[in-house]
């Protein structure tokens, strides 16, 4: 395992990404984490990230400096190398101005880190701060114009600095400068893979859940799905999953959940048919966030009232992803938002939580459901918000609606589909906005909705464009839903991104 320690940068996922890449098991943590702490972890190498203090700063962060003496590899990327030299001795300069992006650096090819890329190559750079005058032990590795000082290293105790972003892509040879240092320096396999993670988190849930029962909230999503069939494969019948139908789900989306699942995996699932329950409190309701508010206080009503009739469940499990617990902070400025799945749960819980996926990131945990047996379908199943169709029915909802948009949307999908875009587009479905327009079909004048198309490309859905689908494919989707779908007589195509509009319509 290399431990990656976190002062901030917003780089410091990517770390632990391109080691796991490497088949190497890497976990960030705060650096607030102690040399005691860290020494039991036992890892094969230590990385201190960079960050946004200047080490000068009256708060800045610091790590225990024991972690200095557990012979243990270390290497300081920006930050954490003006750490280090600063700890053993050295000269670390304020500068006024920060220097930022691409620059060239001279490396000694006679150095671990270097040794197999080459002499004169392009980095980045992000830094404010800079090492003027390496520690007494240590030995300059490369230079550039403007700093004298981009690498160092003390090769008897194994500690390494580099002034520049080996994990971005923008860094030439950044991936190998890494590599070298996990593989080489610390030694280690490169023998983690998706396999294995398998064999020990499944012999791991063993172990925790004895002969308990555990419980899961299964959606027919990406994460809930992977850990049901995660832990139905370690324990079997203890697991039991509860499926909520509230009627918000596209078309056929309920059976083909039920199929994968209940049929093909031999899952114990109850399938709870809300529909009624939940159409029943969304009437007359327009404003968008009172719907969510309702179909969210509803959910918890009913997985309460099914969970509530089941005996003896220790656990509760839970699809909580690494990047949810990152992102919910590592002590560092770098907090961006506090997950639901870490921050927003009852107090008065009575189960034990289960959470097998929190140490994957989402293209790992797409390749367990992979590997796990989980068709494409639910592995690469766009995302789907909470409160389903719901908030693309604007304004009320009514089951003709939720129906105009159902169909719509799976003909959508279908044309996607067929024109090899699925993978492309991030995400992409119909809205029905509460409008009636004039067309005309055969002889007759017509008098009705309007349906919009969204596709748009993102990497994490906090920004978005529009997808640039094919005039000829838009056409396509166009006539069939205008013949297909009653009560439609046109379809626009929203080409605005995020900001400053938002994915979803409502
Ligand atoms: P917006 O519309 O905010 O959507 O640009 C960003 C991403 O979040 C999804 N989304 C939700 N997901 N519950 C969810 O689980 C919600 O209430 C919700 N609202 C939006 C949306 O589909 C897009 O992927």
């Amino acid at each position: 395992m290399i431990l990656v320690l976190d002062f901030g940068s917003q780089y410091n996922q990517l770390i632990t990404r391109r080691i796991r890449e490497f088949g190497v098991y890497s976990e960030l943590h705060s650096h607030k984490m102690t040399a005691e702490t860290i020494r039991k972890m036992n890892p094969k190498g230590i990385i201190l990230s960079g960050g946004p203090h200047s080490v000068y700063d009256e708060n800045s962060f610091r790590c225990d400096k024991e972690i200095f003496e557990l012979d243990i590899p270390i290497l300081g990327i920006c930050y954490g190398m003006q750490l280090m030299a600063l700890h053993y001795g050295g000269k670390v300069e304020k500068a006024a101005n920060r220097e930022y992006g691409k620059a060239m650096i001279d490396a000694d090819k006679d150095t671990a880190l270097f040794k197999n890329s080459p002499e004169h190559q392009s980095v980045w750079m992000s830094h404010g701060d800079k090492v003027v005058e390496a520690p007494a032990s240590f030995t300059v590795d490369a230079t550039s114009p403007s700093t004298p000082i981009a690498a160092m290293s003390n090769k008897e105790k194994k500690l390494y600095g580099v002034q520049f972003h080996p994990e971005v892509r923008h860094t030439e040879h950044g991936t190998q400068l890494l590599k070298e240092f996990v593989n080489d320096v610390c030694d280690t396999a490169g023998d983690w893979t998706i396999e294995n993670f398998i064999e020990l988190e499944t012999e791991k849930i063993r172990q925790q859940v004895g002969d308990r029962k555990v419980l899961c909230a299964l959606s027919g999503g990406v994460d809930s799905s992977v850990v049901a069939a995660l832990i139905h494969k370690a324990i079997g019948d203890q697991l039991t999953c509860i499926f909520v139908d509230h009627g918000l789900l596209r078309k056929n989306e309920a059976d083909d959940v039920m199929k994968v699942f209940a049929e093909d995996f031999h899952m114990n699932i109850i399938k709870v048919d809300a529909k009624d329950r939940f159409l029943s409190k969304l009437q007359g309701v327009d404003d968008p966030e009172k719907k969510r508010k309702i179909i969210g206080n509803e959910f918890i009503y009913v997985f309460d009232d099914e969970a509530g009739k089941l005996k003896d469940i220790d656990f509760l499990a839970q699809g909580t992803l690494y990047t949810d617990i990152i992102e919910s902070g590592t002590d560092t400025a770098q907090t961006i938002k506090s997950h639901h799945n870490v921050g927003g749960l009852p107090e008065d819980m009575q189960f034990e939580l289960i959470e097998p996926l929190n140490t994957l990131f989402k293209d790992e945990v797409r390749e367990l459901g992979t590997q796990l047996g989980i068709p494409d379908n639910i592995v690469w199943r766009q995302p789907f918000p909470g409160p389903g169709l719901a908030i693309r029915v604007l304004g009320e909802v009514t089951e003709e609606k939720l129906e105009i948009v159902r169909e719509s949307d799976a003909i959508l999908r279908e044309e996607i589909a067929a024109a090899g875009l699925d993978r492309d587009i991030w995400q992409y479905f119909t809205v029905l906005p509460n409008i009636k327009s004039v067309g005309v079909m055969g002889d007759s004048r017509t008098y009705d909705y309007t349906i919009g198309i969204r596709a748009v490309t993102s990497i994490d859905g906090m920004t978005s464009d529009w997808a640039r689908i094919p005039w000829d494919v838009l056409g396509k989707i166009s006539t069939r839903i205008v013949n297909d779908v009653q009560h439609i007589n046109r379809v626009v195509y929203d080409v605005t991104s995020k900001p400053p509009a938002t994915i979803e319509w409502e």
